[in-house]
């Protein structure tokens, strides 16, 4: 049996839509962060009777399990039945990104019991396909997606580009809801793609978006960072909003967490707030300004976790 741990990651530059479903090939490019504290711990035991998959405690069958055991088909082709047990500490499914986590780590775990030898970019190939996010969490700190250009998808991959001491800063996680979400990622793209008239400005303005965020973690430059986060997240969100019929991740909460956040600027600390497909809130601050964020976003909602960067996936 082999056991792998990795880490979530939040995008400050957003992966929304694909140019290729079945391979998960982006349309945009990305930047996130991995953090540390989030984890999710997933073992994998080839040459069981039949594929069986526990989750926090739960069997699940369906589609969910399908997922995961047409992952390990992928990634140990030929295998034998497997067992396989996952353990997340964060709420799923509620724009946390637990999907990144576990699909980096399932990926991990199932080449070690398999024997096989990947670099972190192959692996990284073979995480994406399980979930495109998923690719990102193959590395600690600050990560590039670059969505690639080839068809078959072999330069679609993460690429380290900072390590997690880089920049001491901090995402203070705002829970608004942790419980399931109604439209998953996969579908809230999908629907998108297929009908926002924002779509294709989306896809053709992530560029500069990119440029600023990647320019602005060498140079250890916040505002600039937060700027292109927010303005990410909000072109997304807007192609979101303006899908028919429409997704909507955003509560009353969240708005005034991002009031809240704003506020904090006016009285000059520097933090910037970012949204998933979820309604929870996640803010981006200095480590010295941790407190102060967490406190002002702690009036609004009952968890509030503050998380510094964390490292790559690792076998234990
Ligand atoms: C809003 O990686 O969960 O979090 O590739 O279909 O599995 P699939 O989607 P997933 O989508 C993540 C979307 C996002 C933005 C991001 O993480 O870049």
């Amino acid at each position: 049996m082999a056991t792998a741990i990795a880490h979530p990651n939040i995008a400050l530059i957003k992966y929304w839509g694909k140019r290729d479903r079945v391979l998960n090939l982006p349309s945009t490019s990305s930047i996130s962060l991995t953090l540390d504290t989030f984890e999710t711990k997933t073992s994998v035991q080839l040459g069981s009777g039949q594929d069986l998959l526990v989750v926090n405690g739960r069997a699940l069958m369906g589609k969910e399990a399908e997922r995961v055991f047409n992952h390990l088909d992928l990634v140990v082709p030929g295998r034998q039945k497997a067992q396989v047990v996952s353990e997340s500490n964060f709420p799923m499914a509620a724009g946390l990104a637990s999907s990144s986590s576990a699909f980096a780590a399932l990926t991990v775990a199932a080449i070690a019991e398999a024997g096989l030898e990947k670099t972190p970019e192959e692996m990284s190939i073979l995480a994406r396909q399980g979930s495109g996010s998923a690719c990102r969490s193959l590395w600690g700190g600050w990560v590039e997606w670059h969505r690639g250009m080839e068809e078959d998808g072999t330069d679609s991959h993460g690429k380290h580009l900072a390590p997690r001491d880089h920049w001491d800063v901090r995402m203070v996680v705002a829970v608004v809801a942790g419980g399931k979400k109604k439209i998953s990622s996969r579908e809230g793209m999908l629907r998108t793609m297929q009908t926002s008239p924002m779509y294709a400005a989306w896809v053709n303005s992530y560029e500069r978006d990119m440029r600023q965020a990647r320019q602005a973690i060498l140079e250890q430059d916040l505002e600039a960072l937060g700027v292109a986060m927010e303005r990410s997240t909000l072109k997304m969100h807007s192609t979101m909003m303006t899908s028919e019929p429409p997704i909507r991740y955003w509560r009353g909460a969240s708005v005034a967490l991002m009031d809240a956040i704003e506020n904090l600027r006016a009285k000059g600390i520097g933090a910037w707030w970012t949204m998933d497909a979820g309604p929870n809130v996640k803010v981006l601050c200095e480590a010295e300004d941790a407190e102060r964020v967490a406190a002002a976003l702690g009036a609004f909602v009952q968890q509030v976790s503050v998380l510094a960067p964390g490292g790559p996936p690792r076998l234990v």
